[in-house]
């Protein structure tokens, strides 16, 4: 289905061409001036010259044939040029109407391609706290809306789990003279304790290297203790994922790198790419127009240890062979990014990945607390990402109870999930994901404002409306949406039509936050809509039905919107 706009655009060109002015530069777009029209052309402009004609002569000329046009309900001339339009309200609704029963709201298929999202990036046996948080949200609905755009799409949680932590607490074990298998709470435990005693402790920082260095070169003993903690985290990691609707379709590591090091490091050296700097071995990565210097990437240290760039090359390595992907796109914290540029130039040089491979970088920035310092509990420490989960439950729970409801102990609990997660989500996805911003868990829980509960709220209103229209005996798959019959049914309508354009616009450049700002916007004209309509009180069913199909898609709009960033509507609260 074309878009609303390339309509316009053509239809008016097509006017401009039966005046005598043919060009490819002619289009309609959103008016900058909403008080005096809708859409505007400013393409009488751009022909002046090469017409030697004023501007408004142009102008003049084009509105005579606009005028017969069936997709305009007003339109004017004004100096020194410019072509007002507004649009005419039957068409408006026609094109809703195809929208609403079009798969995707008519979203074209575009070409598509393989894509995997490198995301969520935990490290294993260290608990999930808050800097986990934005990657895995974030990463999330990049995801989502790569796959809903026609992408096939592959989320990768690419654990850190093949550093220095596994020798930290099997040392820490032999310390402790375990003879079993930790468990998940023991484990929880020993790593902090591990880690605390290697900042004061030489020789057993000393002892966890030496244990690290020989898991890594397969000493059997330490794979054992290795794949237990594997297990029983990434059973703790999938529950915790799932709480905040997130999940994997890939569960590899940097332990899965592994075997491709070696190889690739071999290769590097042959082509002539990588050679010996002070020992170590490096890739130069600097290009001539760089603004800050780019060092030379590492590649083996000089007592021969891989580093963080070489498994990231080696797991290209690894995805390339898997799965050959037309891109790559990593949601990492922002202060990564200088790792990412040295690891996107030496795959591209060294031949890793092809050249017409996208490799995308989303660094995001960091959540603040209050004071506009990173997120801390109260106390000053890390706060654990459960933790966080259920303080926000709590405040969404007494926000409900405050506001009186008749739901039962557990329906108020799943609702309060379901507001709680909305609340963190919305709060962190609707700014732009570079930035810091600050977690404001009394804003972000607030059913009023640029919210996620209050975009729930509008959803649960939209819902109930339909319920009890369904009720009275109606049935609404067969309803239609009629020409609009206000002004604020207009702006809804007008804003439900920039859904796929907007959707498109995010994926390209990978801008969740756009999809909230646009769900808010949709939020807030349907609510205007709503104060100034009575909807189940009209007695012109025909009216009626006509409202009850624009807000069933102004329902299925949201629903889908927030799918995509991964949360769900209750269905009241
Ligand atoms: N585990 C890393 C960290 O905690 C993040 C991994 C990000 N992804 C990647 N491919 N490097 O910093």
């Amino acid at each position: 289905m074309k878009k609303l706009l390339e309509l316009l655009g053509e239809e008016v060109k097509k006017c401009f061409k039966e005046a005598g002015y043919d060009d490819e530069r002619i289009t309609v777009t959103v008016s900058n001036r909403p008080d005096l029209c809708e859409y505007q052309c400013n393409g009488a402009m751009a022909l002046a010259k090469q017409a030697h004609k004023a501007p408004i002569d142009i102008a003049e000329e084009v509105v005579t044939k606009i005028r017969t046009s069936d997709f305009f309900s007003k339109v004017e001339c004004v100096k020194p040029g410019f072509i007002n339009l507004d649009i005419n309200d039957v068409f408006l609704a026609s094109y809703l109407e195809q929208e609403a029963v079009s798969d995707r709201f008519g979203m074209e298929p575009s070409d598509t391609g393989k894509v995997i999202v490198d995301y969520g990036g935990p490290n294993v046996a260290k608990p999930l706290h808050i800097g986990h948080l934005r990657a895995a949200i974030i990463g999330e609905a990049v995801k989502r809306i790569s796959k809903y755009v026609g992408n096939d799409t592959l989320g990768d949680i690419h654990m850190g789990d093949w550093g220095l932590q596994m020798g930290l607490i099997i040392a820490e074990m032999q310390d402790r003279k375990m003879t079993g298998m930790p468990t998940l709470d023991e484990l929880s435990e020993i790593y902090p304790a591990a880690s605390e005693k290697s900042k004061n402790d030489e020789a057993f920082k000393e002892k966890a290297m030496d244990i690290t260095y020989e898991l890594q070169h397969g000493n059997e003993e330490y794979l054992k203790i290795w794949r237990h903690i594997m297990d029983i985290s990434v059973a703790d990691l999938k529950q915790n994922y799932d709480r905040l609707n997130v999940s994997f379709e890939v569960w590899k590591g940097e332990s899965d790198a592994d075997p491709y090091i070696a190889p690739m490091v071999e290769k590097m050296k042959n082509d002539g790419y990588a050679y010996q700097s002070r020992g170590a071995l490096v890739v130069d990565v600097a290009e001539e127009n760089d603004a800050k210097e780019v060092p030379p990437c590492m590649i083996l240290k000089s007592d021969g240890a891989a580093l963080y760039t070489t498994t990231d090359l080696a797991t290209l390595v690894q995805r390339e062979e898997d799965y050959d992907p037309d891109a790559v796109i990593y949601v990492v914290d922002k202060r990564q990014e200088l790792h990412f540029v040295q690891v996107f130039r030496a795959a591209k040089k060294c031949g890793i990945v092809p050249d017409r491979t996208r490799l995308s970088f989303l660094g995001f920035g960091t959540m603040n607390g209050q004071d506009g310092k990173p997120f801390k509990t109260r106390s000053g420490g890390v706060m654990r990402l459960e933790t966080l989960l259920e303080e926000v439950n709590e405040k969404c729970l007494e926000r409900m109870i405050e506001n009186g409801t008749d739901m039962s102990e557990t329906e108020l609990k799943d609702t309060a999930g379901k507001i709680a997660l909305a609340a963190i989500k919305y709060g962190d996805l609707s700014n732009e994901a570079r930035k810091d911003y600050v977690f404001d868990i009394d804003k972000f829980t607030s059913f009023e404002g640029n919210t996620g509960p209050y975009i729930l709220y509008t959803m649960v209103r939209i819902k109930s409306i339909l319920r009890k229209y369904r009720e009275g005996g109606n049935e609404t798959e067969i309803l239609k949406i009629l020409p609009p019959a206000s002004a604020d049914e207009k702006a809804l309508m007008m804003t439900l039509t920039g859904f796929v354009p907007m959707l498109e616009g995010a994926w390209k450049d990978i801008a969740p936050h756009r999809i909230c700002a646009y769900i808010y916007q949709v939020a807030n004209d349907f609510n205007k809509f709503y104060h100034g309509t009575r909807i189940l009180a009209e007695p012109d069913k025909n009216r009626q039905g006509g409202w009850i199909a624009l807000i069933t898609l102004t329902l299925k709009i949201l629903e889908t919107a927030v799918e995509l960033l991964g949360f769900e509507a209750p269905e009241a609260m």
